[in-house]
């Protein structure tokens, strides 16, 4: 237990203040809860493991996090600290409340040993200085399927089912899994949080219709109609497929769906939709955005964990102004795999912690850094080095929001 200089006290959960807590997530996050979701969120993080702040009796802050295991390029799963429902009372924000209970929580992820912590940030501007970069990028785009028509060279390969969702829950926990194995950035997703998507309450539909899934051996789509002053649209939920047959197979479907004016989907950057159709056009970006952050814990054991698209061998310079996970590294990548030692030889790269976890799972360029002046190279070749190496053979994305 700590106390900040203006009498705020900072602790771990009880039991007794989760109905406080619960209070507090409802008036800053504006949603109100069911018992169902309290004790959905109680199950995954554990009753007393959340870091609260405390004004007298109450609770005015919290943070707290779920244990998770992410992909990282190359395919090796790594332990994750997931931090989660994040919240300061209107009442007390810019004290100083959000830094005190992120001091307390980090120490204690950095004690577990755990070599990343992963978020999902509300408003870009506020975990940069915690050593957080964005690492994942999701583009949500609209097609106007009336017009849509695929292109001559893309193949019919079939293999799609109309499917209940529910009622084929195996087949589809058991494509995420193959899938979540190989894409970086993705975690693990637990049976309470396949639970909770099988169940689809009603007032998590955001407006739409029940799920409607279609299921390939290598893919699925789930989806929902949503009505509008225009006609139709099928939001995709969530769309996950392994190879490219599948996914020109369940994207053939979706495109049949004649009755529907309009689809929606998050997509990564790279998703070959634009090429499956004669006009590429129709795939219309609406917005572009950030998914998962990524601040590394212990820099050599994330730098190992990882594979590389080229061979370095580089002392790169890592500040970290939060904790003392910053430093020197010696980066040795021989045939795709690293050895990160620290070192005190002069740098030949320095940036930020928090640009390092933007470049950690491949989706972010150093170049893209280095013009930015946000990194800095001794010469092009060691900036090309390191642009080529830390790309990923898999486009990062995050397996589930949390
Ligand atoms: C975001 C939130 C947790 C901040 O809490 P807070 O106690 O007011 O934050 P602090 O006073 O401890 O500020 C810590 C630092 O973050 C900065 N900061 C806080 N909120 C910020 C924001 N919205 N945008 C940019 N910077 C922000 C502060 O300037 C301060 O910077 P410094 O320590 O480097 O000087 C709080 O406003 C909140 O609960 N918002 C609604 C829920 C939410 O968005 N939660 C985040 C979910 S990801």
């Amino acid at each position: 237990m700590t106390t900040t200089t203006d009498g705020i006290t900072i602790r771990s959960a009880t039991e007794q203040d989760w109905p406080n807590l619960i209070l507090l997530n409802e008036i800053c996050f504006l949603t109100p809860q069911t018992p169902e979701l309290t004790a959905f969120w109680k199950g995954m993080v554990g009753a007393d493991r959340p870091v609260i702040a405390l004004d007298g009796d109450a609770v005015v802050g919290a943070t707290m996090d779920i244990p998770m295991t992410v992909t990282v390029p190359g395919g090796r799963s790594v332990a994750a600290a997931g931090i989660t429902a994040v919240t300061v009372a209107p009442t007390h924000r810019r004290r100083g409340i959000l830094r005190a209970l992120y001091t307390e929580h980090h120490a204690r992820i950095q004690q577990s040993g755990v070599p990343l912590s992963i978020l999902t940030a509300s408003e870009g501007g506020i975990y940069g200085r915690f050593g957080y970069g964005p690492a994942t990028v999701e583009s949500t785009v609209g097609i106007d399927r009336r017009f849509a028509a695929l292109h001559p060279a893309v193949p019919d390969p079939g293999g799609v089912r109309m499917v209940r969702p529910a009622e084929v829950r195996p087949s589809i926990a058991d494509t995420y899994d193959r899938w979540q194995r190989r894409t970086p950035g993705a975690q693990v997703r637990p049976d309470c949080v396949w639970d909770r998507i099988f169940a689809d309450p009603e007032n998590e539909r955001g407006g739409g219709t029940s799920l409607f899934g279609l299921l390939h051996d290598d893919g699925y789509v789930l989806y929902r109609r949503v009505s509008g002053e225009q006609g139709a649209t099928a939001r995709v939920q969530e769309i996950r497929s392994i190879t490219d047959e599948s996914h020109a197979a369940l994207w053939r479907a979706l495109l049949g769906l004649d009755l529907i004016r309009r689809i929606e989907a998050a997509v990564v950057p790279d998703d070959p939709l634009p090429y499956l159709l004669t006009d590429s056009r129709l795939v219309r970006t609406t917005s572009r955005h950030d998914e998962l952050w990524v601040r590394i814990m212990d820099v050599p054991a994330a730098l190992e964990a990882r594979v590389y698209r080229r061979d370095l061998d580089i002392v790169v310079h890592v500040d970290d102004d939060f904790l003392d996970a910053g430093g020197r590294f010696a980066l040795s990548v021989k045939n795709g795999r690293a050895a990160c030692t620290r070192t005190e030889a002069d740098p030949q790269v320095v940036l930020d912690l928090e640009v390092l976890g933007s470049l950690y799972l491949g989706a972010h360029r150093a170049r893209s850094f280095a013009a930015a002046h946000r990194l800095w190279a001794v010469d092009s070749q060691t900036l090309d080095a390191v642009d080529l190496a830390f790309g990923s053979e898999n486009s990062a994305q995050m397996g589930w929001g949390f």
